[in-house]
């Protein structure tokens, strides 16, 4: 009833009587009182006036269950949602519900992580009231070797999600780096469980820097914001939202192949290392070349300096812009 009530208030242009309310919920006055009453804890401004009935004046930038669930058209995905104000990390916290059985499409999301994970054992800060730390379950019937496809799916999706909501020009960095400006401002770390043939279940986590004013000396000239990009502040709950209808859509795309073969000329559109030089960066192997994109194996295809076509596979191999991050 909450969600669907502030939904109810945040579409409407005027005020909504009480009456409406408790016949389209078939609850008393008081029931509906009660909800509204919890909303205004929880930081919203819901103007009460007599014979005309409530409106929402402020929607404070949370990212309660209720708040995404009154945002989100998906049919399925994050249809359940978890908040958490404080976590270790959402990744580490669906790998535990999912062992508990919680069901495909639950998403974790977190106000606030203190021991956030990043790829290849480094970490990722989520400080208070500022970004979204989010982790989707998946229990795809898939092989398991095709499961670093969907890292590549959820870059898409938060690029698109991104480009929807705020409008900036997002791309992606091959394989799943989404980038604003040359800034980082999404990272993604996808992890499985699984049989030799079979997976058990598979989390994909996203940080999304959204409202974060400043970074670290360390990490300054990589990484970015979406506000500081933007000039202003942007609704958490929207932009979650956003990704998920989005993810749901390519998702069910990449369902009927296993691979990009209809997704991958998507990816290329904003894939930012197309048409570039590029460092590519392998253990024990490093060369220079141009990318004309991926392929539908969500390969990277490099033209290398001396004219061979090699497809590089993410795993150990990171991709440089010859002069610098992008
Ligand atoms: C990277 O190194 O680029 C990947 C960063 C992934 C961070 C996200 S935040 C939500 C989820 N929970 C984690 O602990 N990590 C991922």
């Amino acid at each position: 009833m909450k969600a669907e009530l502030l939904r109810i208030l945040r579409e409407s242009e005027s005020y909504v009587s009480g009456q409406q309310l408790c016949e389209h919920f078939g609850v008393s006055r008081t029931a509906v009182w009660k909800v509204i009453r919890q909303l205004k804890e929880e930081g919203y401004e819901i103007e009460a006036v007599k014979n005309k009935g409530y409106r929402i004046c402020e929607i404070p930038d949370v990212m309660t269950a209720e708040e995404i669930r009154s945002r989100i058209h998906t049919r399925w995905m994050a249809q359940s949602c978890l908040y958490l104000e404080s976590v270790d990390s959402t990744n580490s916290y669906a790998k535990r519900i999912a062992e508990e059985g919680a069901a495909e499409g639950t998403l974790v999301i977190a106000d606030e992580q203190i021991g956030g994970r990043g790829r290849r054992g480094r970490g990722w800060e989520t400080p208070k009231g500022t970004n979204i730390a989010m982790t989707l379950l998946l229990r795809p019937q898939i092989r398991p070797e095709h499961a670093s496809r969907l890292t590549l799916l959820m870059a898409m999706a938060a690029a698109q999600g991104i480009r929807k909501v705020t409008g900036l020009d997002a791309g992606i960095k091959w394989p799943n780096d989404v980038v604003v400006c040359g800034k980082k401002v999404c990272g993604i770390l996808t992890e499985m469980n699984a049989e030799i043939d079979y997976i058990n279940y598979v989390v994909i986590g996203a940080g999304i820097n959204v409202n974060q004013g400043s970074f670290p000396e360390e990490i300054r000239q990589t990484a970015g914001s979406l506000s500081v990009e933007l000039g202003k502040k942007i609704p958490r709950a929207e932009l979650a939202a956003s990704i998920m209808e989005e993810l749901e859509r390519i998702y069910e795309i990449f369902l009927q192949t296993e691979d990009l073969s209809a997704l991958y000329e998507e990816y290329n559109k904003i894939c930012v290392n197309r048409g570039h030089q590029i460092r590519v960066l392998e253990p024990g192997n490093e060369y220079t070349g141009t990318t004309t994109g991926i392929n539908k194996n969500g390969e990277l295809v490099v033209r290398k300096e001396n004219g061979e076509t090699v497809n590089v596979y993410a795993g150990e191999v990171s991709v440089r812009g010859l002069y610098g991050y992008v």
